[in-house]
């Protein structure tokens, strides 16, 4: 037996038993005679004393070991003298007197520590090393929670009646706005499967099929530009019902991660409950995002009425192109130094702004960019249409309205860090709803849709379709929390003439709609039910979950920034005799 107890589990009422541990060198320290290590599992870390009676070959033996060799240790549990408790660990009460140290293996110095946190290398260096980098608390702490988070999933969907399905990963293209990643079939010249951007054709046949109420744990893969919160695969909690309007999925998934936080992450509370719901149309108006942080104020306050008649050419010459003025306070930062401000511009023109306009609120009068050019009569107006206060610096853009609200959006977010604004304890769930059903794309003139191709537009719209496509709102909505997409989902559609209409609108032609989605047509034709679902990320909420920065920290083997694994140098070249039978040539 390599041991009778994990090293984390040990605790005072132990005391007395004689165990057998085993696990890593997380530390080890010699005082005067005495060896101390401290021995790490998945589950802790305890402290073993190593006593200079004990036989001289084991000892010669204890001499060598190092940090990260992993040991076996036969020891008796023992209180700790009064004063030597370790309240910060868990197991800090007591101690494991060795009776025999076994080396199981020895290890090279690892290529950076495992006990903290701090010097930490470069991340290409962990995630070359990732096996150690995943023996770090922390690290180990996130994919454990990691595991909570699925599991009361999968419990909770069970309880609801939802069965769990498989579904296939060499399959045909389902777009999902990004570019697919694509298998060559050796038996069939020149085809390819496509790895799915997600299960979202498939859980809508299992509808079909009747299975009613579907959920998995399903990887995506999506060849995209990576960002923090982006993988090229992904996870996602999909699940699709039957026979539901969009409020009984809201529903559904809102009392999922009600009853979860608490369990899996008892140190997050939710911001409120019930969660809010936002149309995305006033969510753009009022956080300048549709995935706002609702942990704190500052909404863009739109006060271009109150500049109707301004003389400041900047807000005159933006209103009478058809813009708006709109603004935002920041707390408390009149004060803000000029190097302060002028990052702020910049920040704003990075936004697409072009300039930013400054007020700083003072009882001896305003300051800042703007204050020469507005009235006594406009300040008063602004103060009172938006609460500042003395001491407040307001930040105004004045642009078309589409780019107000994006520069004052990104705003709003680096104030919140730059003045510690957001509460880290708090996870603010919300919900946005009534999204455009197209997106205009100015770079290929085209409609796109705005979620994916499946989605229901609303009934009262459908008329709207070709005169004003850009009028059609659809049955999509997302979830939101702390700044972040974290899941979104629509009402789909289940007859055959809308989904064809919505295919023509995208701009595909017949045959087209025939090769890529001819058998969802055709499904639809063979008693499809109506039905609706959606997608939260496990990943991003895991994130959030974790306090951590992006999401390559929650997953165990993710892909480097440049989209690589690192540890196994991949993708890599293949044999030669593989490109061949994959009728595949490569081009210099
Ligand atoms: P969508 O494409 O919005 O919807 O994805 C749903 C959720 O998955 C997460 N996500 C990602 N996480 C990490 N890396 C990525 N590259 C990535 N892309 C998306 C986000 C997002 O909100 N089939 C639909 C869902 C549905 O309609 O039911 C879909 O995939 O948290
Ligand atoms: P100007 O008259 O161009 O020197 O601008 C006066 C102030 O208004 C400067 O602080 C600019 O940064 C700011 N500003 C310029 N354009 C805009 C804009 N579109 N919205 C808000 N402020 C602006």
């Amino acid at each position: 037996m390599y041991r009778t107890h994990t090293c984390g589990e040990l605790r005072a009422s132990h005391a007395g038993q004689t165990v057998t541990l085993a696990g890593w060198v997380n530390r080890r320290r010699d005082h005067g005679g005495v060896a101390f290590f401290d021995l790490r599992d998945r589950a802790g870390i305890i402290q073993i004393t190593i006593n200079p009676d004990l036989p001289k070959e084991m000892l010669e033996q204890v001499a060598n070991v190092r940090n990260e060799w992993v040991l076996q240790i036969e020891g008796v549990v023992q209180k700790r003298p009064e004063g030597m408790a370790n309240p910060k660990m868990e197991t800090g009460e007591i101690e494991v007197i060795a009776k025999t140290v076994t080396v199981l293996n020895p290890s090279k110095t690892p290529p950076f520590m495992v006990n903290t946190d701090n010097d930490l290398p470069d991340e290409n260096m962990r995630l070359k090393y990732r096996y150690v980098d995943l023996r770090r608390e922390r690290l180990t702490r996130n994919i454990v929670l990691r595991h909570k988070v699925i599991k009361f999933m999968r419990d909770y969907l069970d309880t609801q009646g939802f069965i769990e399905i498989e579904t296939p990963i060499m399959f045909k293209a389902t777009p999902e706005g990004a570019r697919d990643y694509l298998v060559p079939s050796r038996i069939y010249p020149g085809q390819f499967y496509a790895l799915p951007q997600s299960p979202q054709q498939l859980k809508q046949l299992l509808m079909v099929a009747g299975m009613d109420k579907y959920f998995q744990i399903a990887r995506c893969f999506r060849d995209e530009d990576l960002r923090g919160d982006r993988q090229p695969e992904f996870t996602q909690l999909d699940l699709e019902m039957s026979y539901v309007h969009r409020d009984d999925v809201l529903a559904l998934v809102e009392g999922l991660f009600t009853e979860m936080i608490p369990v899996v992450a008892p140190n997050k509370k939710l911001f409120s409950s019930p969660w809010p719901k936002f149309s995305y149309k006033e969510v753009l108006e009022r956080f300048g995002t549709d995935k706002p942080d609702l942990r704190f104020g500052m909404e863009l306050i739109d006060v271009s009425e109150i500049f109707a008649k301004s003389e400041f050419k900047v807000f005159q010459s933006a209103l009478s192109a058809g813009g708006v003025v709109k603004c935002i306070v920041a707390p408390k930062s009149a004060e803000m130094s000029r190097k302060e401000v002028d990052a702020l511009t910049e920040s704003a023109r990075g936004l697409g702004a072009k300039g930013l306009a400054t007020l700083a609120i003072q009882a001896e009068g305003p300051k800042g960019t703007a204050a020469k050019f507005v009235t006594v009569a406009e300040v008063a107006e602004v103060k009172s249409k938006t609460g500042a206060k003395d001491g407040d610096l307001i930040l105004f853009a004045a642009d078309a309205r589409a780019i107000v609200n994006k520069v004052l959006g990104g705003l709003r977010v680096v104030l919140r860090d730059k003045l510690d604004l957001a509460d880290k304890t708090m996870m603010a769930f919300a919900w946005v709803v009534d999204f455009p059903f197209f997106a205009f794309n100015e770079e290929t003139q085209a409609w796109e849709s705005e979620h994916h191709p499946f989605t229901m537009p609303k009934m009262d719209d459908l008329q709207k379709f070709d005169t004003n496509p850009g009028e059609v709102y659809s049955d999509a909505y997302d979830m939101v929390c702390n700044g972040y997409e974290t899941a979104s989902g629509s009402i789909r559609i289940h007859r055959r003439d809308i989904q064809m209409k919505m295919f023509q609108m995208l701009g595909l032609s017949d045959e087209e709609i025939q090769t890529k989605f001819g058998h969802m047509l055709e499904a639809f034709e063979y008693g499809a039910p109506p039905h609706g679902g959606m997608a939260p990320g496990i990943d991003r909420l895991v994130m959030l979950l974790a306090d951590e920065p992006n999401i390559r920290e929650v997953i165990a083997f993710p892909k480097n920034q440049a989209g690589r694994d690192v540890m196994a140098d991949a993708p890599s070249e293949v044999e030669p005799k593989q490109l061949k039978e994959l009728h595949i040539q490569i081009r210099e």
